[in-house]
């Protein structure tokens, strides 16, 4: 599922949004745990018009869990209320239900003062293609698979998913547009599959993400494709290179494949299998 984004797909969602907004309490805005700011879209305010929001940072199980802590602290000390879910493995998704409520509890004191208490919460869950609205949708309402349409500016019939007594939620995301506000930010999107890579260079982003990875991450990347202690002798693409040698992807004449190990590599990065790792830390988004 990818999608890419021109004007008319903006127009469309944020007019979607926007008439969807009038009827919501609170702003479910999914994150992407290993990306949290890339994965952010840049006019999440303007969207959501001021209404309460709770950043949850999925795929949690595929991030650094120190990295998840510290950037737990971070959204607390931005006065964000935030926390951490793995919408595809946890059993249900109580804990969010009960975190809605703790981040309304002053508007729903208000609402009981003013005897409207019977007032239902209504909910949207909000977030860029692939950062798992649909797995969160479908853990929250207790169903199996995924019901949900994710193409962007298509509007379906309105429904509501009772989550617990009050409490609803719209059973449509919001799917927002990811931000291309620098080449850095673009290329972790596409490193973890929410840009299309096609419209990359599969080897070239397989290099950058070697680099980012043999700085960052090297005993994992080294365990991996069972490396040397020290490659710092390789410049990336020669690192490539050695992935695609260790794989055995050779060709005709003992040239090695590095396209195939660019993908197997991208692959393995994003089905989680070289380990939990994060691409931005707090404080040092703009890595090279
Ligand atoms: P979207 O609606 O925002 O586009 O995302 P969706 O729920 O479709 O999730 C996108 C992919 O991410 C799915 O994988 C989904 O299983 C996976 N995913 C969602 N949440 C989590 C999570 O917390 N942890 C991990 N590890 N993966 C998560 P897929 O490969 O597209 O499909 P499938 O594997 O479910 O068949």
């Amino acid at each position: 599922m990818q999608v890419q984004w021109f004007p008319g797909h903006m127009a469309k969602t944020r007019r979607m949004i926007g008439e969807q907004m009038k009827l919501i309490d609170i702003v479910v805005e999914l994150l992407d745990a290993r990306l949290p700011l890339s994965s952010r879209n840049p006019e999440i305010d303007e969207l959501t018009r001021g209404k309460p929001r709770l950043v949850l940072l999925n795929k949690a199980d595929l991030a650094d869990e120190d990295a998840t802590k510290a950037w737990l602290s971070w959204f607390a000390a931005e006065g964000i209320p935030a926390m951490s879910v793995d919408a595809a493995h946890a059993a249900n998704l109580n804990a969010v239900v009960s975190k809605i409520q703790a981040v309304l509890a002053d508007k729903l004191a208000e609402r009981a003062a003013k005897g409207m208490a019977g007032r239902t919460i209504k909910v949207m869950v909000v977030g860029i293609p692939n950062v798992g609205k649909s797995s969160v949708i479908n853990k929250l309402a207790g169903r199996g698979s995924a019901q949900v349409g994710d193409r962007p500016g298509v509007t379906r019939s309105k429904q509501w998913v009772r989550l617990r007594k009050g409490m609803e939620l719209l059973d449509t995301p919001g799917i927002l547009w990811p931000k291309f506000e620098s080449q850095a930010v673009g290329r972790r999107l596409a490193f973890v599959g929410s840009i299309k890579d096609d419209i990359l260079d599969t080897e070239e982003l397989a290099c950058y993400l070697l680099a980012f990875l043999r700085t960052r991450y090297p005993a994992q990347l080294a365990a991996r494709y069972k490396l040397p202690e020290d490659t710092s002798g390789l410049s990336d693409y020669e690192l490539l290179t050695l992935v695609g040698r260790k794989r055995g992807f050779v060709v005709s004449g003992g040239e090695i494949d590095t396209l195939r190990a660019a993908n197997v590599l991208l692959d393995e990065f994003r089905g989680g299998k070289l380990g939990r790792i994060t691409l931005e830390h707090p404080g040092e988004e703009e890595e090279a």
